[in-house]
């Protein structure tokens, strides 16, 4: 027997590896499988990133970097946040980390002590309760649907606070659902949070993944900004595509900064020195150019998915503003979403998330279905469903 950490052995696996392990096999037999479990974009890195980590890789000189990050990246990232949003956030304060995954474990090896409790909404991005047992602390979901946009509300925040709570965490835009929050929102939950001496860590990684909506930050109300217990997440996978190279960033009040840097130079020692070069190059109109007509494709996926699921008998109460997913209640289709899940692969060649990978809050009703593929795959997707449905 292995010796495992309690922490260890509590981690749940992703129910959705087991979807994919099948998908794989399918494949293998030379099924064609359309992907709509994936939560990264299809698109290749922009051209010019890949251009300026190609140049950097010419010169051979790939070394650590500053723990932090590169000055003139977290420069660049200053400069991002007052040119599109109108935020003023020093440099200092943004810290360059192994995607958002890192910002997160960092976020919570600053903060958390052991039988800490974080309030996190159910169904949400499933990692987060797994990086708060790994440190110790204790994950409690909120249970949100449709009628909050999936997203929780001060009384139900401030119901839930209890003696050893140390904050909120919440997403916006979220995963599974795609649902927003918006500023008078996320300052209204910031009021509880903040009367209660807790934290608040908003999760923007789909920042820029909106439809109908302009992209936002927290950190353009002034009110946020300038918050003593407010961390901010995000990453470049999402919109600027860099999944793979595994870079984001975290925006943490000044007096977190050393904390988090030293965390950052025994986790990490650097973020990716490549993939900050490669991102450098995230800001130039160029690529901007090209990652929003990226968007502008996401939303004519939405567009197209959306009422064919429906149509299907995909039961979606609240429309997804944001990211690329599409959090539907199976319920007039099927009694159990993960035995639909395995249907659908095994007889339409069509796989999708289900909702137990995302809590325990009605999951059982749920697929995450990700328009993360060309719109003539999503129909044909449909199309195939919709025999398997019949
Ligand atoms: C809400 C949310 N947060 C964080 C992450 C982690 O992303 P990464 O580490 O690639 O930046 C994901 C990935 O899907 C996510 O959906």
């Amino acid at each position: 027997m292995p010796h495992l950490a309690r922490r260890a052995a509590d981690i749940q696996p992703f129910h959705v590896m087991e979807l994919l392990r099948r998908a794989r096999e399918l494949e293998a037999q030379g099924r064609d499988i359309i992907h709509m479990e994936v939560g990264e974009p299809d698109f290749a890195t922009p051209q010019p990133m890949l251009d300026a980590a190609t140049r950097f890789l010419a010169g051979g000189q790939v070394h650590y970097t500053a723990a932090l990050g590169l000055p003139a990246l977290r420069e660049a990232l200053s400069g991002f946040y007052a040119q599109r949003f109108g935020a003023e956030v020093a440099p200092e304060r943004i810290i360059i980390t192994a995607g958002a995954s890192g910002a997160l474990m960092l976020a919570l090896a600053a903060t958390t002590d052991p039988g800490d409790e974080w309030l996190l909404p159910d169904p949400g991005y499933p990692s987060n309760r797994h990086m708060v047992r790994s440190f110790e602390g204790v994950a409690r979901g909120l249970a949100v649907d449709a009628g909050s946009r999936y997203q929780p509300t001060p009384a139900q925040l401030t119901a839930a606070w209890g003696a050893r709570t140390r904050g909120l965490m919440v997403a916006t835009p979220s995963n599974p659902t795609g649902t927003l929050l918006s500023g008078d929102e996320i300052e209204a939950l910031h009021r509880v949070t903040h009367a209660r001496g807790g934290l608040l860590l908003v999760d923007e990684i789909y920042q820029g993944l909106t439809y109908g909506v302009d992209a936002s930050t927290a950190l353009s109300r002034p009110a946020l900004n300038g918050a003593d217990d407010l961390f901010v997440v995000n990453s470049f996978s999402k919109y600027f595509g860099m999944t793979g190279w595994r870079l984001g960033w975290l925006v943490v009040p000044p007096d977190y900064v050393r904390t988090v840097e030293k965390l950052a130079q025994h986790f990490f020692i650097s973020p990716s020195t490549p993939a900050q070069h490669a991102a450098l190059a995230a800001f130039a109109p160029a690529t901007l150019e090209i990652l929003e007509q990226r968007r502008h494709e996401f939303a004519a996926r939405r567009n197209v998915l959306l009422p064919a699921l429906r149509e299907l008998g995909f039961h979606i109460a609240t429309e997804p503003q944001g990211a690329f997913y599409i959090y539907a209640d199976v319920s007039a289709l099927a009694d159990d979403a993960e035995a639909l899940a395995r249907r659908l692969i095994e007889q339409a060649g069509v796989a999708a998330t289900p909702g137990l990978d995302f809590g325990d809050h009605l999951a059982r009703r749920h697929l995450r279905i990700a328009y993360t593929t060309r719109s003539e795959r999503l129909l044909e997707a449909v199309e195939r469903m919709a025999k398997v449905l019949k």
